[in-house]
């Protein structure tokens, strides 16, 4: 019996082990330059960067097309630089 019980939960550690490796990032976005690295750097500057003047911003709440503006005036706002400027970029737009 303790044998049985002992296999069962190895098989489980096992089993959680294998699935919990999964890759973090799982939509690469398709018209993005950046790495997955530069992405979740882009996620830290992200939330370290535009919150302090307001709330957080919800990233699906606006277009691609209007993240670009929004950037452009909020990445000065930021003191980002063009790459940190592009990585948060990459990110607001990798949420979906
Ligand atoms: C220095 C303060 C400051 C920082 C830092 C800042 N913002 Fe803003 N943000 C503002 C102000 C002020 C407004 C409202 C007036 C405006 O649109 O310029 C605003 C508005 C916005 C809006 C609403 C725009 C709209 O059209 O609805 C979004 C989205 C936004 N910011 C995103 C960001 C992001 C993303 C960052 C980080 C890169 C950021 N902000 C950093 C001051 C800041």
């Amino acid at each position: 019996m303790k044998n049985i019980i002992a296999i069962a939960s190895f098989a489980t550690i096992l089993l959680v082990s294998c699935t919990s490796k999964a890759p973090v990032a799982k939509s690469a976005p398709i018209a993005s330059t950046s790495t997955p690295e530069q992405i979740a750097q882009g996620k830290t500057i992200f939330e370290n960067s535009c919150g302090r003047c307001h709330k957080l911003p919800d990233p699906t709440s606006h277009s691609s097309v209007q993240w670009v503006g929004i950037m452009n005036s909020m990445a000065p706002k930021a003191k980002l630089t063009d790459e940190q400027h592009q990585w948060v970029y990459d990110y607001v737009v990798s949420v979906k």
